[in-house]
């Protein structure tokens, strides 16, 4: 697919009131594309929804939505067709995490990061399907993370979920093909955004952020290459060959040093 094909056509971005997704809006406009930006906090979505027209002259429309609640999704689709609008692109960006002891956090704060992370994810790609199917060719891209690679204790559900995703896109990419959709699953290592700061991050190993357009510039190049997957986190060739080939205790005990709670927390 060549993102120049996307020009004039709508893209929905999840999660683009901030950190990657924005960054996505940004560079889809750039490339011409028209937008839909959901998250929950409207005003953010607002300010990005006229910096985009303002500086590209594309259209764009914000929906604020909490992507926690399952009923969201038919409603934003209900809102679209409503408008006349055909998504070319969907962009499921929006995720959150939780660093820290499991049994440390609220059980309802699990429900919502597996509801977000993973069961609106496959309700966005299952009520879009026949917008998607009505092109010649079209994308989705589900965003991923470098923690679905291999378990991550202190981390648990979070990277759960994102092994829920690498798996399922991986999957419907297979599916998919025939319809002339591209499913790209996104992989992004540890990126600068205002993720850390919501999951409850502590000190760790992981100290390089890449900025959110490293990250996205890999995503829209990789859909130039019709890839199913685009690592755009350093060192996951290293980090699946020991996930995959070391014991198991082994990846659990080094891994889980990486993300222990400092002591006393
Ligand atoms: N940053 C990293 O190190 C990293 C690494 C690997 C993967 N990722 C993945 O990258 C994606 C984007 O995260 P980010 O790093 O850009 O973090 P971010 O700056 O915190 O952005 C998260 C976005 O998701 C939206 N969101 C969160 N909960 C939502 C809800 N219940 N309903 C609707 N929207 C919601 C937020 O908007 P509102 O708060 O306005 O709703 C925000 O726009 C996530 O899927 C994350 O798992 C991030």
């Amino acid at each position: 697919m060549r993102l120049s094909d996307l020009k004039g056509h709508w893209a929905l971005v999840t999660g683009a009131s901030s950190g990657i997704g924005e960054e996505f809006a940004r560079q889809l406009a750039q490339a011409g594309m028209q937008l839909v930006l959901v998250a929950r906090r409207d005003e953010r979505l607002q300010t990005v929804v006229q910096a985009l027209r303002a500086e590209y002259g594309v259209e764009a429309r914000a929906i604020a939505a909490d992507l926690a609640d399952p009923a969201a999704v038919a409603r934003i689709r209900a809102e679209l067709d409503s408008a006349g609008i055909r998504v070319r692109l969907l962009c499921n960006n929006a995720g959150a995490g939780r660093w820290g002891r499991f049994e440390a956090t609220d059980a309802s704060v699990y429900d919502e990061l597996n509801t977000l992370n993973t069961t609106t994810l496959v309700a966005m790609c299952r009520r879009f399907f026949e917008h998607l199917s009505s092109f010649p060719s079209s994308a989705v891209i589900n965003v991923s993370s470098a923690a679905a690679y291999q378990p991550v204790p202190y981390m648990a559900v979070y990277a759960a979920s994102k092994a829920f995703v690498q798996s399922f896109s991986q999957a419907l990419h297979g599916e998919w093909k025939e319809h002339g959709i591209l499913v790209q699953t996104l992989v992004p290592g540890p990126t600068a955004t205002e993720f850390d700061a919501k999951a409850g991050a502590y000190e760790s190993a992981l100290v390089e952020r890449d900025p959110p357009a490293h990250v996205v510039r890999a995503a829209l190049a990789g859909l130039e290459r019709d890839v199913p997957v685009v690592n755009a986190a350093k060192g996951t060739y290293k980090q699946r060959v020991f996930a995959g080939l070391a014991p198991h205790a082994m990846v659990i005990r080094e891994v889980g040093k990486m993300f222990k709670p400092p002591e006393g927390t």
